[in-house]
């Protein structure tokens, strides 16, 4: 499991996180939801080594990842995939070649191995035969997929998803949230889904956390947050102006 202890960050004159407690158990989807700017995405980048907390740990499987070198760093981070939420996929590369950069980079595999898998992953997102076309032509939704094949090309352990809904029509929010499912079903994945998005939580996650004022302020399974009297977490998931969250 992944155990964050005591996460502290200051980021310019804010401080971000200010004594992030959170466990996500093996095998589990733990939604982390939160208002805009409450530091989702910055407690995304401690986990997988891209940021540095200023205090506190966090622990992967018994081991302790933060303040390890960039080469450690490395091999953790291929336990990891990770969906970002503007997909950062390069232009300059076709689909195929953005799916492949990881596995060249990171893997011994031959050419021929690393492009058969590129495609398999393809499928799995439900795109087939788009390896040579350019992010660009392509729609937001089908550059998630993208993001989402090359996230899942090294069989992570771990899928971050940052607000993988955010921005998507509808029906493709619900194409997102099957794969995100089905992912944890067919590869076994412990997944974190930093969303917004209320639907993509109650339909993806098996435990949810409130991220607010830079800290864990509840935690528990989805029916646990949807039977809690605790006021901040009732406000959030009706989404209502009205109670302890003050909407400035
Ligand atoms: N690299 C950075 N330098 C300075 N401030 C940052 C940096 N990254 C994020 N922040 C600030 O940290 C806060 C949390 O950001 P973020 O994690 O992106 O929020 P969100 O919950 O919307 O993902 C914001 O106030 C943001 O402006
Ligand atoms: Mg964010």
């Amino acid at each position: 499991m992944i155990r964050i202890r005591g996460l502290r960050k200051k980021l310019g004159t804010k401080q971000v996180l200010d004594g992030v407690n959170l466990d996500i158990p093996t095998g589990c989807t733990m939604v982390i939801m939160g208002r805009s700017g409450t530091g989702k995405s910055v407690l995304l980048r401690h986990i997988i080594g891209l940021m540095q907390p200023d205090e506190g740990t966090i622990e992967v499987e018994g081991e302790i990842v933060t303040g390890l070198r960039e080469q450690e760093l490395n091999e953790v981070r291929k336990r990891f995939g990770m969906l970002f939420q503007s997909s950062a996929l390069f232009d300059s590369l076709t689909v195929g070649e953005n799916i492949a950069l990881p596995m060249r980079e990171h893997t011994r595999q031959p050419e021929a191995e690393i492009l058969r898998r590129a495609s398999e992953r393809l499928e799995w997102v439900g795109l087939r035969g788009v390896e040579d076309m350019k992010p660009a032509s392509l729609s937001g939704g089908m550059r998630k997929r993208v993001g989402l094949a090359r996230a899942i090309a090294m069989d992570p352990a771990y899928i971050l998803y940052d607000e993988p809904t955010t921005g998507l029509d509808p029906i493709m929010s619900d194409v997102i949230n099957k794969l995100i499912r089905s992912l944890q079903a067919r590869i076994g994945v412990t997944s974190i889904v930093v969303t917004h998005d209320l639907h993509c939580a109650w339909q993806v996650g098996d435990r949810m956390a409130l991220l607010h004022d830079g800290k864990v302020e509840f935690t528990g399974s989805t029916s646990e947050a949807r039977e809690t009297s605790d006021p901040l977490v009732k406000q959030f998931i009706e989404g209502t102006s009205e109670g302890p969250i003050h909407a400035v």
